[in-house]
């Protein structure tokens, strides 16, 4: 039992070294030290023949689900109806959406939504009170959608904005329409 107990101890032994930089005794060296090629180099083991491969035909990046609504009234409608916000409505995630609302739609939409903010003076197209009717008849889907695909002189942001942040904004917008 001993020597069994010795001879597994022998490789641990071998493979310390008082330097953390340094590599100990290794017993696969192709291992230890894989031979790396350079990300734009060729490639004989790949199908393309390019080391950086694409991805699968197909392949969605995190976070970037195709947004299946397009820019049109119809679309509108069916997203009011269809999507729901997955985020429960916290101190927290509001703080957020106001943060946000401060940093991408105050610039036109004003500090309290009044359709006042500072590019108006620049001559850009005012847009309606956040607050007017049709815009308080909105649900949080429908402000998502309009953040997503933009509508009319406003432009789009669902390149900008993670889902998460456009529900948030969307939850801070019903909150200034209560005010
Ligand atoms: C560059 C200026 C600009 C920015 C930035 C902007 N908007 Fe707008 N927004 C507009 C304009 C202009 C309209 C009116 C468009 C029209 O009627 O053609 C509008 C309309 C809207 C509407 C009403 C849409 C409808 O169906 O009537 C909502 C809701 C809205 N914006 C929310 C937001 C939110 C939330 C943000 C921040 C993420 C934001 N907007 C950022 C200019 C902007």
């Amino acid at each position: 039992m001993k020597a069994v107990i010795l001879i597994l101890l022998i490789p641990l032994i071998q493979s310390c070294s008082k330097d953390p930089e340094v590599r100990g005794y290794t017993v696969f060296n192709e291992m230890a030290f894989s031979p790396a090629y350079e990300a734009f180099s060729e490639n004989s083991i790949t199908s393309d023949g390019k080391t950086m491969m694409l991805p699968v035909k197909g392949s969605i990046a995190r976070g970037k689900m195709p947004y299946p609504y397009k820019n049109s009234e119809d679309d509108a409608m069916k997203a009011e109806e269809e999507l729901q916000d997955p985020f429960e409505e916290t101190d927290v995630t509001l703080a957020r959406g106001e943060y946000l609302y401060k940093g991408f739609c105050l610039s036109c939409h004003g500090e309290n939504g009044d359709g006042d903010g500072p590019v108006i003076s620049k001559n850009f197209p005012r847009p309606p009170s956040l607050k007017s009717r049709s815009v308080r008849n909105y649900n949080k889907a429908r402000i998502f959608h309009v953040i997503t695909v933009g509508f009319g002189d406003m432009p789009e942001h669902g390149t900008q904005l993670t889902v998460r942040d456009r529900w948030y904004l969307s939850q801070y917008v019903k909150q200034i329409q209560q005010q």
